[in-house]
């Protein structure tokens, strides 16, 4: 099955760039843009807040339950505050990761990540965006670059925005993240076979953007 609506569905691991690209994609088309992490990251913060365990499902579904979360803009809205910086550090990266691991709870927001299908299209990014979510999307990408790339634009990212970091400790945190998302037993990440790869390692991101957007043109004129 295909979508009436154009789904442009991008998957890979953490820092390797596919938030940028999958929002400059939507941007450049007009289409919706669906960050998944967000959601996983917001309910971590949530459960954290509430000093829930992050291995405890029961409670985190109840936590998901009572929660209000909405997309406004750029802002990531739980309960009408916004905790879009908040979710992005890296503690909730990894509690996001932690969360991600549990069946009933991913089960629990698909009907939400799906309703942003919508027209003129959708450009969704995650790691199941391509297997579970939105199988029928028209173009598949698996956006990646190596663990020692990504921990260096991590790196630099934190480094400018006045944090302090250490190469070592973000390259080891970008392992394990890596091994818990594509060891998971649910929706792990992975390549699906009709995923185009796309390696950000010496690849700019206005590369990438142009290589999908075309991709994307050359599909709307062959449908
Ligand atoms: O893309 P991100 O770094 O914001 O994602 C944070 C974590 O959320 C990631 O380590 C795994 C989880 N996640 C997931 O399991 N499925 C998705 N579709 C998106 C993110």
């Amino acid at each position: 099955m295909t979508s009436q609506v154009p789904i442009i569905a991008i998957d890979g691991p953490s820092t390797s760039g596919k938030g940028t690209v999958a929002k400059l994609v939507a941007e450049k088309l007009g289409f919706h843009y669906l960050d998944s992490g967000s959601i996983y990251r917001t309910i971590a913060y949530a459960g954290r807040m509430q000093n829930i365990p992050l291995d405890n499902e029961a409670l985190l579904l109840k936590v998901l339950e009572n929660a209000d979360l909405s997309f406004k803009n750029d802002q990531i809205l739980l309960n009408g505050k916004d905790v879009s910086e908040a979710i992005r550090s890296e503690e909730s990266g990894r509690g996001a990761s932690e969360v991600a691991v549990h069946k009933a709870l991913r089960e629990a927001i698909l009907g939400f990540q799906r309703s942003f299908e919508k027209p003129p299209g959708l450009v969704a990014e995650g790691r199941d965006m391509t297997s579970v979510v939105f199988p029928h999307a028209g173009i598949k990408i698996f956006l990646t670059a190596s663990a020692q790339i990504r921990a260096e634009r991590r790196y630099k990212q934190l480094i400018s925005k006045g944090n302090s970091a250490n190469m070592a400790s973000v390259l080891s945190e970008i392992i394990l993240r890596d091994k818990r998302d594509l060891q998971r037993e649910i929706s792990p990440l992975l390549k699906t076979k009709d995923a185009i790869e796309i390696d950000t390692d010496t690849l700019s991101i206005s590369d990438a953007v142009d290589n999908i957007t075309h991709l994307f043109s050359l599909k709307s004129q062959t449908s």
